[in-house]
């Protein structure tokens, strides 16, 4: 089995410098207003722990191909995560003032720009993969994939915000719909995406590895957020970057407030190992993805 830590493994981190400089470079070469690009940089660069873009880093090269091939795509996601972070702290919806250790966007640079800096990562994340993938079925397969993420998380969004279930579900499917949906709708478009261009790339005829990439995703999918309930109500502003204790105060619906911590975390570890089996199932090349399994599973920010 994998080491558990509570710190991303550093050899998984290898993959950042390039993460952040492919960031940083597209966001430097989009033609758009000064006070916009300040927006867009303020609420994406410097901060974040990345993960959307290393788990396509992970999947690409889990299947057998370079992880850099996965940078497109992965950047596409992390500008959809950053725009509904973004949003979600807007006074509509959580009304947040704190992010990533800093004043949230609509603190910093007022309601119009964080509403308008949303919008604008929301479009290029689809422009960086219409200007960037070179194999025109391959862009409109990711295309395919990061609309799904995306309106899956708006589904989510909508669920934990303003409701709309169909009538008769329990509680514990209303929170399996709204965390699969809101976050693990984003993680499974960042890890089907990574598949998917190197399965591209790749010689050889793919098999169960879409398929196994999927299961481990639509796992750590919802494991992440079950994670960020738990440490709402476990850890400390100054510690996660982002206000803590908020859920209870909105009467949200989340797994501590359903099932108590102690279920919420066999939940955790439940998950944990379904996505582990997968990783078992896809072989050796995997391992760094069981091991952002283990991290994920006990991560305290
Ligand atoms: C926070 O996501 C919002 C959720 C979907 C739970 P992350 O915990 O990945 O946030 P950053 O990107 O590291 O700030
Ligand atoms: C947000 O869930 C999921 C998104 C789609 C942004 P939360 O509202 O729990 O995320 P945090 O705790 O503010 O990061
Ligand atoms: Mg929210
Ligand atoms: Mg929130
Ligand atoms: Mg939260």
């Amino acid at each position: 089995m994998s080491v558990s830590t509570t710190e991303i493994p550093s050899h998984l981190l290898t993959p950042g410098p390039s993460i952040e400089k492919y960031l940083d470079a597209y966001v430097r070469e989009l033609d758009i207003p000064v006070n916009l690009r300040e927006a867009v940089a303020y609420a994406l660069l410097g901060g974040g722990k990345r993960l959307r873009p290393l788990l396509a880093w992970h999947c690409c090269a889990g299947v057998g191909a370079k992880g850099e091939l996965s940078l497109p795509a992965g950047a596409a996601v992390e500008l959809i995560h950053a725009f509904s972070l973004v949003h979600d702290d807007l006074p509509a919806i959580d009304n947040d003032t704190m992010r990533r250790g800093k004043p949230t966007l609509h603190v910093h640079a007022g309601e119009a720009m964080a509403i308008l800096a949303g919008d604008a990562k929301l479009t290029y994340a689809f422009q960086i993969i219409a200007e960037k993938v070179t194999d025109p079925a391959v862009a409109g397969t990711l295309v395919r994939e990061l609309a799904l993420g995306t309106s899956g998380m708006i589904t989510g969004q909508v669920y934990d915000t303003l409701g709309g279930f169909a009538p008769g579900l329990s509680d514990e499917q209303k929170l399996v719909l709204i965390h699969s949906n809101k976050t693990g709708a984003l993680l499974r478009a960042s890890c089907r995406m990574g598949a998917i261009c190197g399965l591209a790339a790749r010689t050889g005829k793919p098999g169960r590895e879409l398929q196994l990439i999927t299961d481990y995703a639509e796992a750590i999918g919802l494991m992440f957020q079950i994670v960020d309930d738990i440490l709402d109500v476990t850890q400390s502003a100054a510690h996660t970057g982002k206000a803590t204790g908020k859920d209870v105060d909105a009467g949200k619906l989340t797994y501590p407030s359903v099932l108590g911590l102690e279920r919420s975390r066999a939940e955790v570890v439940k998950l944990r190992d379904k996505a582990l089996n997968a990783c078992h199932e896809l072989g050796p090349s995997a391992e760094p993805l069981a091991q952002l399994a283990a991290y994920m599973a006990v991560r305290t920010k």
